[in-house]
């Protein structure tokens, strides 16, 4: 009993001290052991499972509902889950675990649990909680794309995930061709054309240049006047714009 205790004591204090000494690595981009990874996997699939045994997906093959799950995925998922037709991003490849591409066709999971963690996120792994601006609707549309999203080819997925002007844009995702000048055109965000067009309003350029962006002439998208008044040319030039 007592070497019992004694050991318990010291391995607690090695674990301590493995703490304390900054021994343990949290890169991202060092990986876990296998059995860590195993257990992780165990602990998330149980805690998911138990935590959505008693929901009830509404009728899943509704096309409306996928419709409008595609929308919302497409404004707010790619970034980490790609989509089909479209090539690996810089958050898919750096996130570790590493999001699920749910158009692989490896990719299988229950659509209630899909539910839960679309809702509720997951702890330290960049998932995050879509509840507080979504409602449950909202998110089983989105559990409803999930399920056709592998049998989409590029142009069906493009297709379905065009905006249909439900008022809930977020600004992401839209495939439309933008004028190549666009991004370096602040302005254009107050075009009346454009306004439909959500891209625009995430520009940060207009939001840095309150003169320019009042100026209601300059708003023509009149590439003389704009490039003139142009007050950080190589703001977008660097090849790493972030307008989609
Ligand atoms: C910032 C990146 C990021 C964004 C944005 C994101 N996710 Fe995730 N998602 C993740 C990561 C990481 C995981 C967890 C992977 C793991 O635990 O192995 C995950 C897990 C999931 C899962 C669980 C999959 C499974 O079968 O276990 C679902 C479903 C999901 N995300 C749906 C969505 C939807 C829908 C959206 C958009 C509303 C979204 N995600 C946006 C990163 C993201």
């Amino acid at each position: 009993m007592k070497t019992i205790v004694v050991a318990a004591i010291a391995g607690l204090f090695l674990g301590v001290l493995v703490i304390w000494l900054g021994l343990y690595n949290v890169a991202a981009n060092d990986k876990h052991l296998s059995i860590t990874e195993n257990l992780l996997e165990v602990v998330r699939e149980r805690s998911i499972e138990t935590r959505s045994a008693s929901l009830n997906a509404p009728d899943l093959n509704n096309a409306q509902l996928i419709k409008e799950g595609a929308e919302h995925y497409a404004e707010m998922c790619t970034e980490c889950h790609l989509a089909p037709g479209m090539e690996e991003t810089e958050l898919y490849t750096g996130l570790y675990p590493q999001p699920p591409v749910f158009n692989d066709p490896d990719y299988n999971n229950k659509p209630e649990k899909q539910f839960w963690v679309i809702k509720n996120g997951l702890k330290m792994t960049g998932m995050p909680a879509w509840s507080p601006a979504h409602t449950d609707e909202q998110i089983w549309g989105m559990v409803a794309f999930l399920q056709v999203a592998r049998t989409l080819s590029e142009k069906d997925y493009k297709e379905l995930s065009k905006p249909s002007g439900d008022g809930h844009n977020h600004s992401h995702g839209s495939n439309n061709s933008h004028e190549p000048d666009n991004s370096h055109e602040p302005d254009n965000s107050h075009e009346p054309d454009n306004s439909h067009e959500p891209d625009n309003s995430h520009e940060p350029d207009s939001s840095h240049e309150p003169d320019s962006s009042h100026e209601p002439d300059s708003s023509q998208g009149n590439t003389e006047d704009t490039v003139s008044e142009k007050q950080e040319p190589s703001h977008n030039d660097d090849g790493h714009s972030h307008s989609h």
